[in-house]
């Protein structure tokens, strides 16, 4: 069941506005620890840091940014032993895993069988639920299960390559190529000739992305237009929070490479009410429910990578964590406190909560390291944090040395703004992404043109 979602007034779903009162006396105060370091982690953090329910937050290992609203740990997001003593010196209350690969490594888990830490709630799935996005053959077999609406699939591997380059003989090009296991962002290809993707499904299945690539899922190519919708899901109830549209192309007009997420904007225009009522009918609640019925308690954050194709939903993949960049417009459109959410997601208490949003629009703006998503430099000096107004700055790809903070990866700042529309909010970013400087600083300039 999904918790209340409060809209502003005109938006989908308004008939659930309540005139409830949150709960506001003396809530026990938390020691909270995030796991990451980019852009998303530090839109988690701000919107943490910004809750009641919050003593001290830790991010590990964080970044400039999240140094800002808490204390970081010098702790990699994959060091579970590191992760597991810093909960006990800390006196930490709930973790919260921002990157999907400890989740896929099993975080979860390690901290379950571990006496000394079991009881501490780390918000986001265990190994079996993370498979949701570790595995696309896991995930394509789920949706199969639960009749949930995707494109059509064969998954190949070094025993079925003939039934492979059959099946891909049954599909019109684009031919899309996927990685089973996690790929960095890279494991998806589409490719226009045939003989160029039963090449590359050979080079894939001998290892282009290691064991990742050892299982390959060849799909339907679908079109239509993106979006991503999220849900926070305590195992049986969910709460739907704003969605949002990424901007995965390197170069203007969606033209170029794939990167992680060059802006984002939330509100979706096309996500209406009854885009949305499709969304939750046919895919959410049978994900949350499928998940369940297999004896997966999936506490965590729900990733749900969408295509509108003639105005129906179909999941292009789950991920089983928050988006990135999306996570630094969605935190800004939430309204509601996501500590008291994270607590509903441990507890088990999502039902009796309410959502609300804001009425505003949300974008961000990410400053990439030229040559970005190939060849890139770190260690760039970033100057004009000072000079912006009427922004707020996600740190991603950062790190403090000395007194300068400088560049430290492809993607390095998010550029997050409100408005009363998209044009507004923007205007706002760019004129601040023009504002913070580092040598071969890069932008796209045309974020929320489809829209
Ligand atoms: P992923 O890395 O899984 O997010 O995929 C990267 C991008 O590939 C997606 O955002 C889509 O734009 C595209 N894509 C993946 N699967 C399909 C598909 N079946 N049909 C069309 N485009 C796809
Ligand atoms: N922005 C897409 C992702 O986080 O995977």
């Amino acid at each position: 069941m999904r918790c209340r979602t409060k809209l502003p007034a005109g938006s989908f779903s308004s008939i659930f506005i309540t005139q409830e009162k949150r709960n506001t006396s003396n809530p026990v105060k938390m020691n909270i620890l995030l796991i990451g370091s980019g852009g998303r982690e530090h839109a988690l953090a701000w919107k943490i840091a910004q809750s009641p329910k919050v003593n001290q937050l830790f991010i590990a290992p964080g970044n400039p940014g999240t140094a800002e609203l808490g204390i970081n740990l010098p702790i990699g997001a994959n060091d579970f032993d590191g992760l597991k003593n810093a909960v006990i010196e800390h006196q930490i209350d709930m973790v919260v895993v921002g990157p999907e690969d400890p989740l896929v490594n099993g975080i979860v888990d390690e901290f379950k069988n571990d006496p000394r830490v079991s009881r501490i709630p780390v918000i986001g799935p265990d190994k079996s639920g993370a498979r949701l996005e570790g595995s696309k053959d896991f995930s394509k077999r789920f949706m199969f299960r639960h009749n949930i609406p995707t494109a059509a699939y064969f998954s190949v591997t070094a025993d079925n390559l003939n039934e492979g380059i059959a099946f891909l003989d049954t599909q019109k090009p684009p031919y899309v190529l996927k990685a089973d296991g996690l790929a960095a962002g890279k494991g998806v290809l589409i490719l226009n000739d045939k003989e160029e993707a039963i090449h590359e499904l050979k080079t894939m299945l001998g290892g282009k992305f290691g064991a990742s690539s050892k299982t390959v899922v060849i799909e339907q190519f679908l079109s239509g237009i993106e979006c991503s919708v999220f849900v926070i899901s305590d195992g049986k109830d969910y709460c739907i929070l704003p969605e949002a549209k990424d901007y995965k192309r390197i170069g203007e007009g969606d033209t170029g490479l794939n990167t992680g997420g060059m802006g984002a904007v939330s509100p979706v225009p096309f996500a209406d009410a009854a885009f949305m009522e499709k969304v939750e009918n046919r895919i959410i609640r049978p994900t949350v429910e499928g998940l369940f019925s297999e004896g997966i308690i999936y506490k965590g954050f729900i990733f749900f990578g969408l295509i509108r194709v003639d105005g129906e939903p179909y999941v292009i993949e789950y991920n089983a964590r928050m988006g990135d960049p999306e996570t630094e417009v969605v935190m800004l459109r939430l309204t509601s406190d996501l500590v008291d959410l994270l607590e509903g997601a441990a507890n088990g208490t999502l039902s009796g909560k309410t959502v609300e949003f804001d009425h505003r629009t949300a974008v961000t703006v990410m400053l990439v390291s030229g040559g970005y998503p190939e060849e890139y430099e770190k260690g760039k000096e970033i100057t004009g944090f000072g000079n912006v107004e009427g922004s707020i700055v996600f740190h991603a790809g950062t790190t403090q040395k000395g007194d300068k903070v400088v560049t430290n990866g492809g993607r390095v700042i998010a550029v997050s703004s409100y408005g009363e529309n998209k044009d507004e909010a923007l205007a706002r970013s760019f004129k601040n992404a023009e504002l913070i400087r580092f040598d071969k600083k890069y932008f796209r300039k045309d974020i929320g043109f489809d829209l």
